[in-house]
């Protein structure tokens, strides 16, 4: 396995791929692996030729009160699990490459980018969408693979793919549980016992919201307040917001008319967590 951190050596090795019409495969990352990592590498590797994982904590997405700087990380044990899936290359940018001194272009995505974690994040979804389209520039791939777990930044990167012409197939794949139900997620590792216990309440919502569907039940209301009565029942647990929306436009619905996306945003402590599940009028689906 190669690991490249300067881009324009990515860049080289990314023409010298495509001058082979070798098929790249990018898992955009910002480190500290966990299996839903994995499970993108592993479904990478099967879609293309050659695969790359970009590891890079963006700084430009994280709000001035954020966790930047505590942050995951453990590059020893990244590198030798990204081997160990069959990576051809860890790109590992630094931020002083990728933001340079005088840097000064960023993207927005205007309406998709508004509400949700946009609300409460603001300034996150530009920062994602800049280095996502800085990474597929570095690496040209033909797919680019993202979890649904972060779903509105999986449609914020489809639009903004579109919107900039780009020849590359955006592959969201789904969320992946530990046995629990909690959605993975580097951020998991902030928890205590306690709120480890206490962010069950997510997935136990997306449950019950399901179970509610699968019994008839369409109309935003009920729905919303079964989910809002679980989470705020849960000590520790508090919403940031919980929404009903179209899956195409992330605008909020009445009822569910064909399918819907289901969001929420908790607090546990000091811990912020997402997840999230298609809610289908018609097809009976399982909370991945
Ligand atoms: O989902 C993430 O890990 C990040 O937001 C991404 C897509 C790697 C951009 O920094």
């Amino acid at each position: 396995m190669e690991i490249i951190s300067d881009p324009q050596e990515m860049q080289s090795l990314a023409r010298q791929w495509r001058g082979q019409e070798l098929k790249v495969v990018l898992v955009p990352t910002m480190g500290f692996f966990h299996p839903g990592h994995l499970s993108l590498m592993e479904y990478g590797r099967t879609i293309g030729d050659r695969l790359v994982v970009s590891l890079f904590v963006n700084p430009a997405q994280f709000g001035p009160q954020e966790d930047l700087g505590r942050y995951p990380r453990d590059l020893d044990r990244d590198v030798r699990l990204a081997r160990e899936v069959g990576v051809d290359c860890l790109y590992t940018p630094e931020a002083e490459a990728m933001y340079p001194p005088g840097y000064q272009t960023f993207v927005e995505v205007e309406s998709l980018s508004g509400g949700l974690c946009g609300a409460s994040r603001p300034g996150h979804f530009r920062g994602v969408a800049t280095v996502v389209l800085k990474l597929l520039h570095q690496v040209s791939p033909g797919v680019a693979v993202f979890g649904e777990k972060d779903y509105q930044q999986l449609m914020v990167v489809k639009q903004m793919v579109a919107d900039m012409d780009l020849p590359i197939k955006i592959a969201g794949r789904p969320i992946n549980r530990e046995p629990d139900g909690l959605a993975m997620s580097s951020r998991n590792t902030y928890l205590n016992p306690e709120g480890r216990a206490a962010a069950l309440c997510l997935y136990r919502a997306l449950l019950a919201a399901r179970d509610l569907v699968a019994a008839g039940v369409k109309s935003r209301e009920p729905i919303l307040a079964a989910v809002r009565q679980i989470i705020d029942a849960t000590p520790g647990a508090r919403i940031d917001y919980v929404a009903l929306v179209d899956p195409a436009t992330l605008k909020e619905v009445g009822a569910i008319r064909g399918e819907a996306r289901l969001l929420l945003a908790v607090w546990v402590n000091k811990t912020r967590l997402i997840d999230n599940t298609l809610l289908s009028e018609t097809r009976l689906c399982c909370v991945q």
